[in-house]
């Protein structure tokens, strides 16, 4: 069967590195376009290097997505040089350790602005000609995280609940529009992204699983128009778990992922 990206241009957000650069090499294969962006220039180059090496055609955009009127600029620069997003992955994503009374206000403001607001503003400005033209969608990144509160990490977990949420949510609106939206919620992933979040002790295996096997699996659960998607038996069964208790002791048992040695 054809893949669903072939002849269609994807936006994919935090395409540097991690999942996103996964997301850019599965999808290089597939005959899709892709619009490739992060901040990191050189790291933007060498991912879309190997993506055209493997076939595809990309167009790079070097842009901090906080910075103010980013996300506008980024959709009227596509529309300037008649790109018409097909299908958005929306993953850049940051989370930041601490407790929240002690963690940096402001860099918890940006997990939440790039997280939420980011994520959000991106995917509404693209919705509506998503919608005319009935075809296409969204692919939003969460986390496993968005199931129960997360301590040390939570502002970040709770940005994650909210991308589940209104993932969810937006996949039963738009039913019938021929426009889909996923939500992939993978556990660890071996990715640069801990030692940004400044996690101490990133979990090792067998818990941490691949950004290349994590990325396919959001590709599949989108192409059969899941509302989310699990990379794996044992993100499936955590999620599961964290329903069966309360949500109380689900947030207490989440502890353990993040929390600094010096609180313990
Ligand atoms: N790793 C995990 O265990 C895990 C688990 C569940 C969910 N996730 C989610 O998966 C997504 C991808 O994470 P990852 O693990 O691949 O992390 P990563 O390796 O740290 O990659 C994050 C990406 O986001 C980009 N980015 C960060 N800030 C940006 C900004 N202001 N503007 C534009 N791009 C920005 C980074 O590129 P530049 O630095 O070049 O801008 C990079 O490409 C995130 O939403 C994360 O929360 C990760």
């Amino acid at each position: 069967m054809a893949s669903i990206f072939a002849g269609t241009t994807v936006l994919i957000t935090g395409a540097s590195r991690g999942i996103g650069a996964a997301f850019a090499a599965e999808l290089a294969g597939r005959g899709a376009r892709l619009v490739l962006v992060a901040r990191d220039a050189e790291r933007l180059a060498a991912v879309a290097e190997s993506a055209r090496a493997a076939g595809a055609a990309v167009e790079m955009v070097r842009l901090d997505l906080t910075g103010e009127g980013a996300v506008a600029g980024l959709v009227d620069e596509l529309a300037g040089r008649g790109i018409t997003v097909d299908h958005l992955i929306n993953n850049a994503g940051i989370g930041l350790v601490g407790r929240g009374d002690e963690a940096d206000l402001s860099a918890q403001l940006r997990v939440l602005d790039l997280d939420v607001r980011v994520v959000t503003e991106l995917a509404l400005r693209l919705l509506p000609g998503m919608v005319a033209r009935r075809r296409g969608g969204i692919l939003n990144v969460a986390s496993l995280g968005a199931f129960q509160g997360l301590p040390w990490l939570s502002t970040y977990g709770g940005s994650k609940a909210y991308v589940l949420g209104w993932s969810e949510a937006l996949h039963v609106e738009l039913r019938g529009t021929g426009v889909r939206c996923c939500a992939l919620c993978p556990g660890p992933v071996a990715t640069g992204w801990f030692a940004t979040a400044h996690v101490e002790r990133p979990p090792g295996w067998p818990l941490i699983q691949p950004a290349a096997v994590v990325a396919r699996a959001g590709l599949r659960g989108y192409e059969r128009n899941q509302s989310h998607v699990f990379p794996g038996f044992a993100a499936r069964g955590a999620a599961w778990l964290t329903r069966t208790v309360p949500r109380a002791l689900a947030a207490r048992v989440a502890t353990g992922f993040a929390k600094p040695r010096r609180h313990k």
